[in-house]
């Protein structure tokens, strides 16, 4: 970037104002973000802060993986059923627990309440685990259709009684398998950014 255009923008009379160090944050990152990709060094993404690695909000009904998945080896495709073909994966809608509920465990609480809701036509309002920032792009098709687990992103879902964030989500995590040579995925800033 030409000097003068590079002053120019940042600005040199007031450097302190709100705006400018807004600025000057912005551009910090973006330094920091061309700097590890050119150089590969995911170290500097280590300083990042504020990654959600381990977050597990409460929901509005204690929905168990384990108990689905691991016990009852339900696959996840039959939940997250657009998950090959989408996107985003959804989260199912209460017709695919009733398919079991209507006649499992209804002298539970909890069923009582997902049939409630069922029965009225509402859903539950799942609270959600994981939280891009909005200038990213995901896409699950292209992944699970390249034979990329659940499990390499999500973790050991299988045995959680909470969703738990695995993976941090950075830029540097995104990144560090894409560069994998046998994964031949591509790593221009567009392919994640708009
Ligand atoms: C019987 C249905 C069912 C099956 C099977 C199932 N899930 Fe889920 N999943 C849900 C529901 C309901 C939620 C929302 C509540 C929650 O977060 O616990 C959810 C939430 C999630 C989330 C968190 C979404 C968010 O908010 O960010 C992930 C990740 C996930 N599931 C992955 C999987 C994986 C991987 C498998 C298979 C190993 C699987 N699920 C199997 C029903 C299911
Ligand atoms: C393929 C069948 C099947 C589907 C689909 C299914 N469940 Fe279940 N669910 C089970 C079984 C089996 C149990 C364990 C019952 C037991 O403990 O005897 C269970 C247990 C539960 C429990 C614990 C109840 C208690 O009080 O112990 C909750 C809550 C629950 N399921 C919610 C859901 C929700 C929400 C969905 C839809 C996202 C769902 N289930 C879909 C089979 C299913
Ligand atoms: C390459 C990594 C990766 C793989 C593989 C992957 N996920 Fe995800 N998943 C993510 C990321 C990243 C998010 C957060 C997306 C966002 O916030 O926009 C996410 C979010 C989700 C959500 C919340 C809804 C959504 O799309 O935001 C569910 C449910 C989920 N994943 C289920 C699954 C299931 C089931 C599989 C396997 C069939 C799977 N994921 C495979 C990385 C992955
Ligand atoms: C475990 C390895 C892995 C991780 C982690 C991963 N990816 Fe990928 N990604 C791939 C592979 C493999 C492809 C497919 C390359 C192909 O077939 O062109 C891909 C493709 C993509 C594509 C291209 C989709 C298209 O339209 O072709 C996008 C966008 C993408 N990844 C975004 C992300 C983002 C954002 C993250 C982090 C939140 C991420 N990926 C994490 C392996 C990974
Ligand atoms: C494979 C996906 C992927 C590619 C390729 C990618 N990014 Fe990112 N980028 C992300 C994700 C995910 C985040 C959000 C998480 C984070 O801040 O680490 C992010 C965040 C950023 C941020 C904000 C950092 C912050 O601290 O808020 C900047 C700036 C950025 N990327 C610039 C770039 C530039 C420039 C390139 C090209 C050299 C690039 N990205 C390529 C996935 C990608």
């Amino acid at each position: 970037m030409h000097r003068r255009y590079l002053f120019g923008w940042l600005g040199t009379k007031r450097l302190f104002s709100r705006n400018k160090i807004a600025k000057l944050m912005f551009a910090s990152a973006l330094a920091l973000a061309m700097t590890s990709a050119i150089t590969g060094c995911d170290k500097l993404y280590d300083l990042g802060i504020g990654y959600n690695q381990g977050h597990a909000p409460e929901q509005p009904i204690p929905y168990d993986h384990s108990v689905h998945v691991g016990v009852n080896k339900i696959q996840c495709q039959y939940c997250h059923n657009q998950v090959e073909r989408a996107k985003t994966a959804n989260i199912p809608a209460l017709s695919t627990c009733m398919n079991c509920h209507l006649t499992v465990k209804t002298d539970s609480p909890y069923i009582q309440k997902i049939r409630e809701a069922y029965d009225k036509g509402q859903g539950i309002e799942w609270t959600r685990v994981h939280m891009l920032p909005d200038h990213v792009k995901f896409n699950h098709s292209a992944h699970v259709g390249r034979g990329v687990n659940c499990q390499t992103c999500h973790g050991p879902i299988e045995t959680m009684k909470k969703v738990e964030q695995f993976s941090t989500l950075s830029m540097g995590w995104c990144v560090n398998c894409h560069r994998q040579p046998e994964n031949k995925a591509p790593l221009n800033c567009t392919t994640c950014h708009n």
